[in-house]
């Protein structure tokens, strides 16, 4: 008989919320005990959503976790800087976690989650949601068949997308990297923690370049106040006016998806106006309190000479990942948004697989979502499930001391950073 698995939720945001619906989707054997969040509106919408008593809804994460043991599971999706604090008071509570990334901004404290999940012997399966799409899924079955031989070199690019990088990056909730992350980590861990898997090899050193360039002061239009709607001269003509990244759309097409329903969750013109004059995402993205980069590039020396090579920007007209993977019998090109692979093998034939097929839900980081909520149910609910999460901690840490150590270097001006000194 199938065991129903009991779930409470820390943080019912954006995430939180696509973990509730994909675990109600995939299974009828879910049970949602309790959640918490500090904002009354989205823990209100969330509890009555998914039918929790008003006894189980709790104002803050640390409130549930400072309770008895009453689940199975507990989902971390909180901002970035408490996760290891709940993380690891979860665990000592005797939960199991599904846990979003990054682990932390610290590096001890990614260590300390992952040693606290050895010491009490707890799953935690950190977000690292790329792994579970059928562009990467495959692609790692081409190289692991060794059809291309030996991976030698890698080039891989993000392309951010202009306007995810204002909405989230210049005047969001990871502008600014002393309240949330690092760019590179709170973006590219995933990369990061994609590139080495793909490589099945350790990384031994780092070198990275990249800064902020252009969402300062002095590269505002002339006359631009602090607020698009406040009279800015530019307010038509500027790509990342209010006008053109939020309002446009909603007025002409009646969008309010992602990210509008960041700023609106009425979902209404006249709401989302009333926000973008008075809230964060308002502000002009020359006058905002951002600090982390819009460009930034990694060079990774991996443990037998292997290297990588990986960009990520913020200038781009669409967000997506593209990749090269060189090996010594053949090269793969690949494109997540298209979702294709060519494959070359060298002196022998070339084709393009298209990886539409392999995914089982391609919406939602290409199906990545769909699969990691898959794999967790796969540990805890179907018998003949697999014992081990494709992205636990042990293998989701060594991507964010990579991530950590790149901003180092890009921070001591593209210093070389050897891993196992940067640990200790
Ligand atoms: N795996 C991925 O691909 C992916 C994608 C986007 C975001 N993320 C990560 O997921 C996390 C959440 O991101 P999001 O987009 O859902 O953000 P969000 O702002 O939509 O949600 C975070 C929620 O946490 C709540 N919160 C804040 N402090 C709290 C506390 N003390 N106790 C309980 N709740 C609290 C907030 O009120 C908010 O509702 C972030 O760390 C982010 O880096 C991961």
């Amino acid at each position: 008989m199938k065991k129903t698995l009991n779930v409470i939720f820390i943080g019912l945001g954006s995430r939180g919320n696509v973990y509730a619906s994909q675990l109600k989707k995939q299974s009828e054997d879910v049970n949602f005990v309790a959640c918490a969040d500090i904002d009354p509106d989205k823990l209100t919408r969330f509890a009555d959503k998914y039918g929790i008593p008003e006894e189980c809804r709790y104002k803050s994460g640390e409130e549930l976790l400072n309770c008895e043991k009453m689940a199975d599971i507990a989902v971390i999706a909180t901002p970035d800087r408490l996760h290891a604090s709940e993380a690891i008071a979860a665990m000592k509570k005797g939960y199991n976690l599904l846990l979003e990334k990054p682990i932390s901004p610290v590096l001890s404290e990614c260590l300390q989650v992952a040693k606290t999940a050895e010491e009490l012997n707890k799953s935690v399966i950190v977000c690292h949601v790329l792994r579970y799409t059928g562009f990467y899924g495959r692609l790692k079955e081409i190289i692991s068949s060794g059809e291309i031989g030996d991976p030698v070199s890698v080039d891989a690019f993000e392309a951010v997308h202009y306007w995810h990088q204002a909405h989230s990056f210049v005047r969001g909730n990871w502008r600014n990297s002393t309240e949330s992350s690092p760019m590179i980590l709170q973006k590219s861990c995933h990369d990061m923690d994609i590139l080495l898997w793909l490589t099945g090899k350790h990384c031994k050193a780092v070198s990275s370049f990249g800064s902020l360039t252009h969402f300062k002061a002095e590269n505002a239009p002339e006359g631009a106040p602090e607020r698009c709607s406040d009279k800015c001269p530019s307010y038509l003509s500027c790509p990342y006016s209010v006008e053109n990244c939020y309002i446009k759309r909603a007025r002409e097409q009646g969008f309010f998806g992602w990210p509008t329903d960041v700023v609106t969750q009425e979902k209404t013109l006249e709401d989302l106006e009333k926000r973008l004059a008075e809230g964060p995402y308002g502000r002009c993205v020359y006058h905002c309190d951002n600090d982390v980069v819009d460009h930034q590039v990694v060079n990774l020396l991996l443990d037998d000479n292997a290297t990588v090579a990986f960009t990520m920007c913020a200038f781009t007209k669409a967000g997506g990942r593209t990749i090269r993977f060189m090996g010594t019998k053949g090269e793969i090109i690949g494109d997540m948004d298209k979702k294709t692979l060519a494959v070359h093998i060298f002196g022998g034939e070339s084709r393009v697989e298209d990886t539409n097929a392999a995914a089982t839900d391609n919406l939602g980081h290409g199906g990545g979502d769909y699969g990691i909520v898959r794999d967790l149910l796969g540990l805890y609910t179907d018998e003949s499930g697999s014992s081990q999460s494709l992205t636990g901690i042990k293998n989701s840490v060594e991507s964010h001391v990579v991530a950590l150590a790149a901003e180092e270097s890009r921070k001591t001006g593209g210093k070389l950073i050897n891993i196992e000194d940067f640990i200790k």
